[in-house]
């Protein structure tokens, strides 16, 4: 977990404040302990884009232990030197890395990495690696801790898990004794069933502290700064509450379409996609209730608590409460673009939402009657993920004769991507000798005040799982209760067919009837990124 208290006081826009500018200062400076951590998946995607990245800003930021090696392991095969000098190219343009660090990557991080070629399904591909880190346990002083990361389609998470368990590799943590942890990628199941199948597979060989469930948002500074924000600062807690909040929005939204992920996509839809994971979990540390520490197992209870009072949709109510609809034809980042049924490997006919609004309740003291309204979706007019929390307007008008007729209520909107920050917006009378009213925001970027881009959420949960702090990992309770509040949407839709299906232009923000839905109950869509 970071530990923000080493930055000086700081005022809302920044000023007068000392900008810091080592992004070392992120994070409290205990290292983890000597470790190997093992990669399945490796020629892959993620591997390439996000993991080994964050792995190599952790070492550049001498946040690792001086004794760490990395294995890869995939299908194709390379050398060790094939897979460091693929390794080199992929963190040379994610990182921008200058010509001089580029050529020193082979003595340095370079030098710990390792690749293991094997097909997931044969057992011999887990006795070679159980080889190989013992080798490195004795040459490269990793003492026995492992860290396994499943960066591989969701299909091999149980195949994987087997095999470790077969080889041995997989021993329970034992106080005080070398530990082994494993990193689970999303999705964790595509239902609550598969989810609970998942989970018996991976804790018949694990024991829950040893499972650490990734959700990338979770790592994201802007998201952990939301649980600073509440319970570090006296102003806000007390009024983060039915009697002053009217209703919390909570957006995500990308501008790009399904690209090459067509299949996958046809299978999992926006609701798998975001809602049940990324959008729920925003939810629950919005809503949460403080905990009594600041520990996994505390904050993880405040979590699944959340999420175990928002009020179920019936399977014959789904229309009441939730929307979807499909990108047709438009324009977006500059272009024309197809539409979703034209997208590769995407059916003609195909019914998959690639747009999700719903609407939630929390049925508890704090949010009774507090609508959460939650959207995601896909080629929408722009890339931006937000909070926005409506506090209710002022009581009485006081102003009634001057020249504004309305007065806005505040927002607070927290601001997730792409600029990290957080801006409140409250009215201000206009200069002049007419009573004039207009809303003003106060703004905090991160970029701004630190003078330093935040890491990127993967640097900080990698570092977690090896400093064995799963605080912003999800537990398996909080996976079955999203999954439950999730599963009777998705059997509604799949039952309804094209029944309901709303269509959108790409590069819009959504079907009218995401509008409708809200202005059902006397609202509008907070537009994102407006105010900061
Ligand atoms: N990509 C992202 O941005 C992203 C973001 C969030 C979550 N995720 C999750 O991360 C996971 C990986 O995604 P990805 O996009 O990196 O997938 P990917 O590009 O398809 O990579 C899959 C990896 O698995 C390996 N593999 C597949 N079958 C194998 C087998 N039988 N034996 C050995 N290796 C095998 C592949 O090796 P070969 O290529 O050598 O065959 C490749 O290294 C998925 O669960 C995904 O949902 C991805």
């Amino acid at each position: 977990m970071l530990v923000l208290a080493r930055y000086p006081e700081i005022g809302m826009n920044g000023m007068g404040t000392q900008p810091i500018a080592s992004t070392g200062t992120f994070r409290e400076r205990r290292l983890p302990d000597p470790c190997a951590m093992v990669i399945f998946g490796a020629s892959g995607d993620l591997t390439e884009r996000k993991v080994i990245p964050a792995l190599y800003y952790l070492v550049r930021e001498r946040l690792l232990s001086d004794e760490y090696s990395v294995v890869g392991c995939g299908r194709t095969p390379f050398t060790h030197d094939q897979f460091r000098d693929k390794m080199r190219e992929s963190v040379a343009e994610f990182l921008h890395l200058s010509a001089e660090e580029r050529n020193q990557f082979p003595q340095g991080f370079g030098k710990r990495l390792f690749y293991q070629q094997g097909d997931f399904g044969e057992a011999a591909a887990y006795d070679k690696l159980r080889e190989l880190l013992e080798q490195l346990d004795r040459e490269r002083g990793t003492a026995g801790n492992r860290l396994f990361y499943l960066a591989t389609p969701p299909s091999f998470f149980p195949v994987i898990v087997t095999g470790l368990g077969n080889a041995r590799l997989a021993r329970p943590q034992a106080p005080d004794q070398n530990w082994t942890r494993i990193v689970i990628e999303k999705p964790f199941g595509r239902d609550l069933a598969s989810a609970r199948d998942l989970n018996r597979s991976v804790t018949s060989v694990f024991s829950e502290e040893q499972v650490y469930r990734i959700d990338h948002y979770l790592g994201k500074e802007t998201v952990q700064n939301l649980l600073v924000f509440r319970f570090a600062n006296g102003v806000f807690e007390p009024i983060w509450n039915r009697r002053y909040i009217d209703h919390v929005q909570i957006t995500v939204a990308e501008d790009l379409g399904v690209e090459e992920r067509g299949s996958y996509y046809e299978e999992a839809g926006c609701l798998r996609d975001m809602i049940q994971n990324h959008v729920l979990q925003l939810l629950s540390l919005v809503a949460m209730e403080p905990p009594a520490a600041f520990r996994a197992d505390a904050v993880r209870d405040e979590k699944a608590k959340v999420l175990r009072a928002i009020r179920p949709v019936p399977f014959d109510r789904v229309a009441d409460s939730a929307i979807r609809g499909q990108y047709r034809a438009g324009h977006a980042r500059g272009g024309p673009v197809p539409g979703y049924r034209s997208e590769p490997k995407v059916a003609a006919n195909s019914t998959t939402e690639t747009f999700t609004a719903l609407k939630f309740f929390i049925d508890d003291w704090r949010w009774a009657d507090v609508p959460f309204y939650l959207r995601s979706g896909k080629r929408l007019a722009k890339r931006a993920s937000e909070i926005a929390i409506q506090f209710r307007r002022v009581p009485h008008l006081l102003f009634r004769d001057c020249a504004t007729q309305r007065i806005d209520p505040n927002l607070l909107i927290v601001h997730i991507q792409p600029d990290e920050g957080m801006s409140l917006s409250f009215s201000a009378k206009l200069p002049g000798p007419v009573m004039k009213i207009r809303p003003v925001t106060m703004n905090f970027r991160y970029s701004e005040v630190f003078n330093a881009s935040p890491p990127t959420a993967y640097e900080t949960l990698l570092l977690d799982c090896m400093l064995g702090d799963a605080t912003l990992f999800n537990r398996q309770d909080a996976v079955d209760l999203s999954w439950q509040l999730v599963d009777p949407i998705l059997a509604r839709w799949k039952e309804d067919g094209d029944r309901g299906l709303a269509f959108y232009d790409a590069g819009s923000w959504g079907p009218a009837e995401a509008d409708a839905f809200l202005a059902a109950d006397g609202r509008v869509w907070v537009p994102p990124d407006t105010t900061h």
